[in-house]
């Protein structure tokens, strides 16, 4: 049988001699379903930078796929990390009992709007999904979820049963659990201004309320769409689906994985259209690298009995440990301040330099969660995914690591911890790989 030998995607930085050799063995190893960008090879990373295995220095505005919010080897998470690590690394959370977590997740709760008082502790943003999933199904005892189109909630397969974003991610895998998908308020890809987007999408959702009838549990729903594009939803959008989710009687999950932990400028983005949501999903940054995830309920909903959802490793004392400190920086830094200055900074820049190029046809975003949509052509919006390949790739040739996300959106999701000047170099980067990729069409 021959064996197929993953190439990453972009290979356009020509790798240096020691990445070479570990792609070699990577490919002959590795399971092909990864979706990597770039043949660069990892070897450390220090505050808003990172270095690959020659030597190569690169400013990070990806975050490590929105995890690194607090910056990579930031000291005061290491040594949180190094002093549990003398103590012990796993006591079986959840037959057992130990601080470290229980702080974690008061310092959690803490940042959280008052309501949201019970916590769930899992390893990843599909875990935290899914036991916001089963919490629902449990609580309301009934059967059908609705998620949007597009949206990322993860891959195992009642997240993924939400998932709507690649065709490659859903093929072969049906059947499903029981989701009506309905439109995501995108206003730039439905041709709509946010008032129509709004009314629309929000009369598809009471469609979908009204054929699951007395039988829906739970709305799926991220507060700013991640992977399916960096789109921020209208105001009026947000605030119409809580009343609808009210009058029909059905919980509103929100997956802040991506979007949470003062991405946005808030702790959770949802914050930003002033909407409570009956359950949260968080992981990635709540971490700062190790694997973590939580999920978070007002404790009248959160009432399973016991043995009904449990796991081996949640509430791992190293990630808990790392987790404490990332949130009490997080905070005392006041990284969402910093998030939401840097933020209005990239963005009116690249607001200005949108007149300038043709490509660009959309600018925008929340906090340091900004999307770019590259189009052929402004007036018809085709997509233009061999553009944006071009770009990404010229950024990386200049020392910069970026990530593509929804059809032909670049994604700029630094570390809050970004500094003006920082930032100033990242917009001069990429409005440069822009141009330079205009200049050859
Ligand atoms: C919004 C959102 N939800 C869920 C997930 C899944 O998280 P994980 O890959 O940790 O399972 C992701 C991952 O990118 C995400 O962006």
């Amino acid at each position: 049988m021959t064996k197929s030998i993953q190439k990453p995607k972009f290979i356009c930085r020509k790798p240096g001699p020691k990445s070479v050799k570990i792609l070699e063995r990577d490919a002959k190893i590795m399971s092909p379903s990864f979706t990597r960008e770039y043949s660069f090879v990892y070897d450390h990373a220090k505050g808003n930078y990172i270095w690959d295995v020659d030597g190569r220095k690169y400013l990070d505005f990806a975050s490590s796929v929105a995890v690194m919010n607090i910056g990579h080897t930031n000291p005061i998470v290491t040594k949180a990390i190094a002093s549990q690590l003398k103590k012990g690394l796993h006591c079986g959370f959840t037959d057992f009992y130990a601080e470290i977590p229980l702080r974690f997740s008061e310092k959690l709760v803490s940042l959280l709007p008052k309501h949201l008082d019970t916590v769930f502790l899992s390893n990843s943003g599909t875990e935290a999904v899914e036991c916001a999933y089963k919490c629902v199904r449990w609580h309301s005892n009934k059967k059908w979820f609705i998620a949007f189109d597009p949206c990322f909630h993860g891959r195992t397969m009642g997240s993924l049963s939400m998932t709507h974003s690649q065709p490659v991610q859903r093929d072969r895998f049906e059947p499903f659990l029981p989701v009506k998908h309905v439109p995501y308020p995108y206003s730039y890809r439905l041709d709509m201004s946010e008032k129509q987007t709004t009314a629309f999408c929000l009369a598809e959702l009471e469609t979908a309320f009204s054929t699951t009838k007395e039988d829906c549990a739970g709305v799926m729903f991220e507060s700013v769409s991640g992977e399916g594009g960096y789109i921020v939803p209208p105001k009026d959008f947000v605030k119409g689906l809580r009343k609808l989710c009210s009058d029909y009687g059905v919980l509103l999950c929100v997956d802040e994985v991506q979007s949470g932990c003062y991405r946005t400028g808030s702790f959770l983005a949802i914050e930003n259209f002033a909407v409570k949501p009956d359950i949260v999903a968080l992981s990635k940054a709540i971490g700062s690298g190790l694997p973590l995830g939580a999920t978070i309920a007002n404790r009248s909903i959160m009432d399973w009995p016991s043995g009904s959802h449990a796991n081996t490793f949640g509430g791992n004392l190293l990630a808990c440990a790392g987790g404490l400190a990332t949130l009490d920086f997080l905070k005392k830094k006041k990284l969402g301040t910093n998030a939401k200055r840097m933020g209005v900074l990239i963005k009116s820049k690249f607001e200005k330099f949108q007149s300038k190029s043709n490509l660009l046809g959309d600018v925008r975003g929340l906090g340091l969660m900004i999307g770019l949509e590259i189009v052929k052509d402004k007036e018809t919006k085709e997509i233009a995914r061999e553009e944006r390949r071009k770009i990404l790739c010229k950024a990386s040739e200049k020392g910069m690591i970026l990530l593509p996300c929804g059809k032909s959106v670049i994604r700029i999701a630094p570390p809050l911890t970004l500094s003006k000047k920082e930032a100033l170099h990242g917009i001069e980067i990429l409005q440069e790989a822009i141009e330079e990729t205009e200049a050859e069409l």
